[in-house]
Protein backbone atom coordinates (compact mmCIF):
# COMPACT_ATOMS: atom_id res chain seq x y z
CA UNK A 1 0.00 0.00 0.00
CA UNK A 2 3.28 1.86 0.16
CA UNK A 3 3.10 3.04 -3.40
CA UNK A 4 -1.11 3.59 -3.54
CA UNK A 5 -0.50 7.38 -4.04
CA UNK A 6 2.28 6.94 -6.88
CA UNK A 7 0.14 4.27 -8.55
CA UNK A 8 -3.64 5.47 -8.42
CA UNK A 9 -1.65 8.83 -9.84
CA UNK A 10 0.02 6.84 -12.98
CA UNK A 11 -3.27 5.27 -13.44
CA UNK A 12 -5.45 8.51 -13.34
CA UNK A 13 -3.03 11.39 -14.27
CA UNK A 14 -4.43 11.51 -18.21
CA UNK A 15 -7.45 9.03 -17.65
CA UNK A 16 -8.97 12.40 -15.36
CA UNK A 17 -9.81 14.17 -18.43
CA UNK A 18 -12.11 11.96 -19.82
CA UNK A 19 -12.94 10.45 -16.45
CA UNK A 20 -16.68 11.41 -16.26
CA UNK A 21 -17.77 11.21 -19.41
CA UNK A 22 -16.83 7.18 -20.29
CA UNK A 23 -17.71 6.41 -16.58
CA UNK A 24 -20.92 7.16 -16.50
CA UNK A 25 -21.65 4.28 -18.38
CA UNK A 26 -20.64 1.48 -17.15
CA UNK A 27 -20.06 2.63 -13.06
CA UNK A 28 -23.82 2.07 -12.61
CA UNK A 29 -26.02 2.28 -9.43
CA UNK A 30 -24.27 5.67 -8.20
CA UNK A 31 -26.99 8.03 -8.82
CA UNK A 32 -29.44 5.80 -6.85
CA UNK A 33 -26.58 5.41 -3.66
CA UNK A 34 -26.39 9.23 -3.80
CA UNK A 35 -30.66 9.47 -3.52
CA UNK A 36 -30.34 6.33 -0.72
CA UNK A 37 -27.96 8.41 1.37
CA UNK A 38 -31.11 10.66 2.43
CA UNK A 39 -28.58 13.68 3.92
CA UNK A 40 -30.47 16.05 6.58
CA UNK A 41 -28.82 19.95 7.42
CA UNK A 42 -25.98 19.79 8.97
CA UNK A 43 -24.56 16.73 8.24
CA UNK A 44 -20.73 15.66 8.00
CA UNK A 45 -20.78 13.33 4.87
CA UNK A 46 -17.07 11.76 3.19
CA UNK A 47 -16.71 10.37 0.42
CA UNK A 48 -13.73 7.46 0.24
CA UNK A 49 -12.29 7.64 -3.09
CA UNK A 50 -13.98 10.87 -4.61
CA UNK A 51 -12.04 10.40 -7.30
CA UNK A 52 -13.08 13.81 -9.71
CA UNK A 53 -15.74 14.88 -7.36
CA UNK A 54 -18.91 14.18 -9.88
CA UNK A 55 -20.72 12.32 -6.69
CA UNK A 56 -19.89 15.39 -3.95
CA UNK A 57 -20.67 17.93 -6.62
CA UNK A 58 -24.76 16.60 -7.05
CA UNK A 59 -24.68 16.23 -3.26
CA UNK A 60 -23.49 19.29 -2.32
CA UNK A 61 -25.45 21.45 -4.94
CA UNK A 62 -28.78 19.65 -3.76
CA UNK A 63 -27.55 19.95 0.12
CA UNK A 64 -26.30 23.26 0.50
CA UNK A 65 -26.83 23.13 4.28
CA UNK A 66 -24.62 20.36 4.52
CA UNK A 67 -20.69 19.86 4.85
CA UNK A 68 -19.24 17.39 2.48
CA UNK A 69 -15.43 15.68 2.45
CA UNK A 70 -13.50 14.34 0.34
CA UNK A 71 -9.90 11.99 0.29
CA UNK A 72 -8.42 10.59 -2.72
CA UNK A 73 -5.16 8.91 -2.76
CA UNK A 74 -5.02 11.01 -6.15
CA UNK A 75 -3.56 14.59 -5.82
CA UNK A 76 -3.91 14.30 -9.74
CA UNK A 77 -8.08 13.33 -10.01
CA UNK A 78 -7.84 15.86 -6.84
CA UNK A 79 -6.60 18.77 -8.84
CA UNK A 80 -9.44 17.65 -11.10
CA UNK A 81 -12.11 17.98 -8.82
CA UNK A 82 -10.98 20.78 -6.91
CA UNK A 83 -11.09 23.19 -10.58
CA UNK A 84 -15.12 21.28 -11.28
CA UNK A 85 -15.37 22.62 -7.36
CA UNK A 86 -14.32 26.18 -7.52
CA UNK A 87 -16.40 26.61 -10.86
CA UNK A 88 -19.56 25.36 -9.86
CA UNK A 89 -18.99 27.47 -6.88
CA UNK A 90 -19.80 25.34 -3.92
CA UNK A 91 -18.23 26.19 -0.82
CA UNK A 92 -19.24 22.99 1.20
CA UNK A 93 -17.03 20.80 0.08
CA UNK A 94 -13.15 19.92 1.37
CA UNK A 95 -11.05 17.83 0.03
CA UNK A 96 -7.92 16.00 1.16
CA UNK A 97 -5.11 13.67 -0.97
CA UNK A 98 -5.11 10.36 2.10
CA UNK A 99 -5.52 6.58 1.90
CA UNK A 100 -8.79 4.88 2.64
CA UNK A 101 -7.18 2.80 5.19
CA UNK A 102 -5.24 5.77 7.20
CA UNK A 103 -7.64 8.57 7.17
CA UNK A 104 -9.26 10.31 10.37
CA UNK A 105 -11.90 12.63 10.69
CA UNK A 106 -9.56 14.96 12.90
CA UNK A 107 -6.49 14.68 11.42
CA UNK A 108 -7.42 14.48 8.10
CA UNK A 109 -10.32 17.13 8.03
CA UNK A 110 -9.32 18.71 11.19
CA UNK A 111 -13.20 17.92 12.15
CA UNK A 112 -13.71 17.50 15.72
CA UNK A 113 -16.67 15.16 15.54
CA UNK A 114 -17.19 11.70 13.55
CA UNK A 115 -18.68 11.59 10.42
CA UNK A 116 -22.54 10.98 10.33
CA UNK A 117 -21.93 8.95 6.53
CA UNK A 118 -19.15 7.77 4.77
CA UNK A 119 -19.84 6.20 1.47
CA UNK A 120 -17.37 4.87 -1.11
CA UNK A 121 -18.88 4.24 -4.71
CA UNK A 122 -16.75 1.96 -7.03
CA UNK A 123 -13.43 2.71 -4.71
CA UNK A 124 -13.40 -0.42 -2.19
CA UNK A 125 -13.21 -2.81 -5.58
CA UNK A 126 -10.15 -1.45 -6.44
CA UNK A 127 -8.46 -1.01 -2.98
CA UNK A 128 -6.08 -3.90 -1.81
CA UNK A 129 -6.75 -3.00 1.99
CA UNK A 130 -10.14 -3.13 1.24
CA UNK A 131 -10.94 -5.02 4.91
CA UNK A 132 -8.32 -2.37 6.51
CA UNK A 133 -10.42 0.52 4.58
CA UNK A 134 -13.75 -0.65 6.08
CA UNK A 135 -12.47 -1.07 9.36
CA UNK A 136 -11.13 2.75 9.44
CA UNK A 137 -14.65 4.04 7.92
CA UNK A 138 -16.52 2.51 10.62
CA UNK A 139 -13.95 3.49 13.51
CA UNK A 140 -14.28 7.18 11.76
CA UNK A 141 -18.91 7.03 11.91
CA UNK A 142 -20.99 8.54 14.49
CA UNK A 143 -22.13 5.72 16.99
CA UNK A 144 -25.21 5.93 14.58
CA UNK A 145 -24.06 6.77 11.33
CA UNK A 146 -24.46 5.00 8.30
CA UNK A 147 -21.54 3.74 5.78
CA UNK A 148 -22.67 3.20 2.08
CA UNK A 149 -21.21 1.38 -0.97
CA UNK A 150 -21.80 0.71 -4.45
CA UNK A 151 -19.29 -1.30 -6.43
CA UNK A 152 -19.29 -3.57 -9.17
CA UNK A 153 -20.97 -6.68 -7.70
CA UNK A 154 -20.40 -10.75 -8.96
CA UNK A 155 -22.40 -10.40 -12.41
CA UNK A 156 -24.09 -13.99 -11.10
CA UNK A 157 -27.06 -13.53 -13.62
CA UNK A 158 -25.28 -11.83 -16.68
CA UNK A 159 -24.23 -14.53 -19.69
CA UNK A 160 -21.49 -16.09 -18.49
CA UNK A 161 -19.85 -14.85 -21.84
CA UNK A 162 -19.81 -11.47 -20.61
CA UNK A 163 -19.46 -12.08 -17.29
CA UNK A 164 -15.97 -13.46 -17.57
CA UNK A 165 -15.38 -10.92 -20.13
CA UNK A 166 -15.91 -8.09 -18.08
CA UNK A 167 -13.99 -9.49 -14.76
CA UNK A 168 -11.05 -9.89 -17.31
CA UNK A 169 -11.29 -6.38 -18.43
CA UNK A 170 -11.98 -4.79 -15.06
CA UNK A 171 -8.66 -6.62 -13.62
CA UNK A 172 -6.65 -5.16 -15.88
CA UNK A 173 -7.21 -2.33 -13.93
CA UNK A 174 -7.02 -3.73 -10.61
CA UNK A 175 -10.49 -4.22 -10.52
CA UNK A 176 -11.83 -6.58 -8.64
CA UNK A 177 -15.17 -7.21 -6.38
CA UNK A 178 -13.79 -8.77 -3.07
CA UNK A 179 -15.88 -11.96 -2.34
CA UNK A 180 -15.54 -11.27 1.38
CA UNK A 181 -17.08 -7.68 1.70
CA UNK A 182 -20.67 -8.51 1.71
CA UNK A 183 -20.34 -11.74 4.32
CA UNK A 184 -17.93 -9.68 6.55
CA UNK A 185 -20.52 -6.54 6.59
CA UNK A 186 -23.36 -9.64 7.29
CA UNK A 187 -21.29 -10.93 9.86
CA UNK A 188 -20.81 -7.26 12.00
CA UNK A 189 -24.69 -7.29 11.38
CA UNK A 190 -24.92 -10.72 13.04
CA UNK A 191 -23.17 -9.32 15.83
CA UNK A 192 -24.89 -6.50 16.48
CA UNK A 193 -22.93 -3.62 15.22
CA UNK A 194 -25.66 -2.64 12.97
CA UNK A 195 -28.27 -3.21 10.09
CA UNK A 196 -27.82 -4.59 6.89
CA UNK A 197 -29.32 -3.82 3.58
CA UNK A 198 -28.22 -5.23 -0.18
CA UNK A 199 -29.80 -4.12 -3.04
CA UNK A 200 -28.92 -5.72 -6.06
CA UNK A 201 -28.73 -4.06 -9.77
CA UNK A 202 -28.32 -5.26 -13.45
CA UNK A 203 -28.39 -8.85 -12.58
CA UNK A 204 -26.02 -8.13 -9.95
CA UNK A 205 -23.66 -6.16 -12.10
CA UNK A 206 -23.47 -3.88 -8.93
CA UNK A 207 -24.38 -3.91 -5.79
CA UNK A 208 -25.51 -1.35 -2.99
CA UNK A 209 -24.61 -1.95 0.69
CA UNK A 210 -26.07 0.34 3.40
CA UNK A 211 -24.74 -0.49 6.79
CA UNK A 212 -26.77 1.96 9.70
CA UNK A 213 -24.57 1.37 12.84
CA UNK A 214 -26.03 1.11 16.50
CA UNK A 215 -22.93 1.15 18.76
C1 LIG B 1 -13.15 4.29 -10.07
S1 LIG B 1 -12.71 5.76 -9.22
C2 LIG B 1 -14.28 6.27 -8.53
C3 LIG B 1 -14.33 7.76 -8.31
C4 LIG B 1 -15.66 8.27 -7.73
N1 LIG B 1 -15.91 7.70 -6.44
C5 LIG B 1 -16.82 8.01 -8.66
O1 LIG B 1 -17.81 7.37 -8.26
O2 LIG B 1 -16.77 8.51 -9.81
C6 LIG B 1 -11.87 5.15 -7.81
C7 LIG B 1 -11.10 6.23 -7.03
O3 LIG B 1 -10.58 5.63 -5.85
C8 LIG B 1 -9.29 6.17 -5.61
N2 LIG B 1 -8.53 5.23 -4.77
C9 LIG B 1 -8.00 4.02 -5.12
N3 LIG B 1 -7.37 3.46 -4.08
C10 LIG B 1 -7.50 4.33 -3.03
C11 LIG B 1 -7.07 4.31 -1.67
N4 LIG B 1 -6.37 3.28 -1.18
N5 LIG B 1 -7.39 5.35 -0.88
C12 LIG B 1 -8.09 6.40 -1.37
N6 LIG B 1 -8.53 6.48 -2.65
C13 LIG B 1 -8.23 5.46 -3.48
C14 LIG B 1 -8.69 6.34 -7.00
O4 LIG B 1 -7.61 7.24 -7.01
C15 LIG B 1 -9.91 6.81 -7.79
O5 LIG B 1 -10.00 8.22 -7.82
Amino acid sequence: MTNAFENMDRMYRFQRYFYDLTRKYYLLGRDRLLNELDIRKDECVVEVGCGTGRNLIILARQNPEAHFYGLDASAAMLETAKAKIAAAGLPNVTLKTALADDFSFDKTFGLTVTFDKIFFSYSISMIPAWRKSLENALKNLKSDGELFIVDFYDMKYLPAWFQKLLQAWLKRFHVEHPQKLIPLLRNLEAQGMGKLEIITLYRRYSFIAAFRKNN
